[in-house]
């Protein structure tokens, strides 16, 4: 069995079958109960400064509400529900990080905080999430992790001792990226991710884990390249596939 680590994409928010809605608690539940080793999200600021779970900048397509994250406050967002399009899983909240830090609490999975600085800079969101992460000492179990090199680089400013990795699209990741932030983990697009650029990566001393990725032959190829994780909206075949 490979000891690749299986981390859930915004929970267990399911691929061509909705398992829960995507960035809820009950997706992260979902994902911890079908054996995820981890569990990715995506965080940003309501209006009055509260580190909630969502991965547009907007609400429109995961609620029943329109307008953009950061126009309300956390009363307002916990007020519309995040499971708009099927109804069978009935009113749904916005998550905060607050709640998936008790959430981790008496569990041992890891959690990669996904900081969506990219289309709207949110001041001070690095530092926010990075205080309260050291509030719940859980700091060696979560992973940063940004296409915004800038958000990175702050957030290394700010937390000598955060674990960063480097989001990427694209195959421009520079090693000296890496060492200035002093990164622990590229995670590339999974279409990047051939044999080679495993290698180039370990040899640059990251680990590679790589996103989003739900059928079986391309997760055990993956595998067979030699990542380390992968990021999928399906536990269940994640875990199927590492066990197989
Ligand atoms: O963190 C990996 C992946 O979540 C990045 O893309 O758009 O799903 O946030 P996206
Ligand atoms: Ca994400």
């Amino acid at each position: 069995m490979s000891d690749v680590k299986i981390w859930a994409h915004r929970g267990a928010g399911g691929w061509d079958k909705q398992y829960a809605p995507e960035n809820t608690m009950m997706a992260f539940e979902k994902a911890i109960e079908m054996g995820a080793d981890g569990i990715e999200l995506d965080v940003q600021f309501s209006k009055d400064g509260e580190i909630v779970i969502c991965h547009d900048e907007t609400i429109d397509r995961t609620s029943n509400g329109v307008g953009a994250v950061r126009a309300y406050t956390l009363k307002e967002l916990k007020q519309f529900n995040f499971c708009s399009v099927h109804s069978e899983f009935g009113f749904v909240e916005i998550p905060t990080l607050r709640e998936v830090l008790d959430f981790m609490q008496d569990k041992d999975f890891q959690l990669n905080i996904e900081l969506k600085t990219s289309n709207y800079d949110y001041p001070g969101l690095e530092e926010a999430a990075s205080k309260l992460v050291k509030e719940y000492g859980l700091n060696d179990r979560v992973i940063y992790s940004s296409f915004g090199y800038a958000s990175l680089k702050k957030l290394r400013q700010c937390d000598k001792d955060a674990q960063i990795a480097i989001l990427c699209s694209t195959d421009f990741v520079l090693q000296e990226d890496i060492e200035a932030l002093q990164a622990i983990a590229i995670h590339p697009w999974e279409q990047l991710v051939t044999a080679e650029n495993v290698k180039k990566w370990h040899d640059w001393g990251v680990k590679v884990n790589t996103w989003a990725v739900n059928r079986p032959e391309r997760i055990r190829e993956l595998i067979a390249m030699g990542i380390d994780a992968f990021i999928t909206d399906c536990p269940d075949r994640g875990r199927k596939a590492v066990e197989g």
